[in-house]
């Protein structure tokens, strides 16, 4: 292990997760000074530098120790843990909320399919022969396996496979490959990946200092802050119609003993029919902010 002091995460050089992981990072305050075209980035302000490289290798350079941390998907690290022997104990530290997709089988439109029992003595295509060969055990279904790096979506047309084992998001490929999903072997989204025994040094600080940002990051992503007024008479009523979250605080409004100011953090969106709602209920002067940073 080197000596560095400078913490380095590790992610998707171009494809589906740099734009939002990029973000992400962003919202926690970092920012990095080199071009995207680069295989290195270093962190202005913070002591964190990113390394862009392709997503499978990504588990593999943390187990390394050449980077603190990544960000994956659950798929590519899974595939990695069940590949790697015990030394290599990576964990998913947290998960980010993008990058959804499944691994799924999916075999040709024309198949008549009912169950994975049907699978038995087929053959299937994919790159996650790890995580295919396990769902196989628990199924207790002895079929073929056959690796591909890649276009596995063409396999079952090609003749070298009968059913596909791949990721899937909108569903695109499978439609255009006239390919139909069947069961789903893992539900995948990007992961903070990490080893299960963080460093206890100056890196071990960043990581927590980061894990505490992204935290306050991923509670505010969807929230909203509410601010009302009502008169005492109608607080019950109002209160009763927010959107879930924390209790609500209330402020008395200045040369107005019976008005008060009410500040609630909502859960997810507030809708205009929920607005019109507690206006009902007696509310007045209703605003609907987005919340930017919170530290718990
Ligand atoms: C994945 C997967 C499928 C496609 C599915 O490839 O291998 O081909 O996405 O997405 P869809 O359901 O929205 O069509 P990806 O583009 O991530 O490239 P890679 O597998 O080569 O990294
Ligand atoms: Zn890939």
């Amino acid at each position: 292990m080197s000596t560095r002091d400078r913490l380095r995460i590790a992610m998707q050089k171009s494809g589906r997760l740099t734009e939002p992981a990029l973000e992400l990072l962003n919202r926690c305050g970092l920012s990095f000074r080199q071009s995207r075209d680069k295989l290195f980035c270093f962190g202005e302000g913070e002591p964190v530098d990113l390394l862009l490289v392709r997503d499978d290798d990504i588990p593999g350079l943390i187990a390394q120790g050449v980077c603190d941390l990544g960000i994956v998907g659950r798929n590519v690290l899974s595939e990695f843990s069940l590949g790697a022997g015990p030394e290599a104990d990576l964990a998913e530290w947290r998960q980010l909320g993008f990058g959804r997709c499944r691994l799924s089988i999916a075999v040709p439109q024309e198949m008549a399919y009912e169950q994975p029992a049907q699978l038995a003595g087929r053959r299937i295509a994919t790159s996650y022969p790890g995580l295919l060969g396990q769902w196989l055990r628990t199924q207790g279904i002895d079929a073929g396996v056959v690796t591909l790096a890649g276009s596995v979506e063409i396999a079952p047309r090609l003749g070298t496979a009968d059913a596909i084992c791949d990721l899937v998001q909108s569903g695109g490929t499978l439609v255009a490959n006239q390919l139909r999903e069947t069961d789903i072997v893992l539900e995948s989204e990007a992961v903070l990946a990490g080893p299960r025994n963080l460093p206890s040094d100056e890196r071990g600080d960043m990581i927590d200092l980061l894990f505490k940002r992204l935290d306050g990051v991923m509670q505010v992503r969807e929230s909203r802050l509410l601010l009302l007024q009502a008169s005492r008479g109608a607080l019950d009523a109002v209160t009763r119609l927010l959107p879930g979250g924390p209790q609500p605080t209330l402020l008395p409004v200045a040369g107005q003993p019976d008005q008060f100011m009410l500040q609630a953090l909502c859960a997810g969106e507030v809708s205009w029919r929920q607005l019109e709602e507690i206006k009902k209920a007696g509310a007045r002067e209703m605003f609907v902010l987005p919340v930017e940073k919170m530290l718990a």
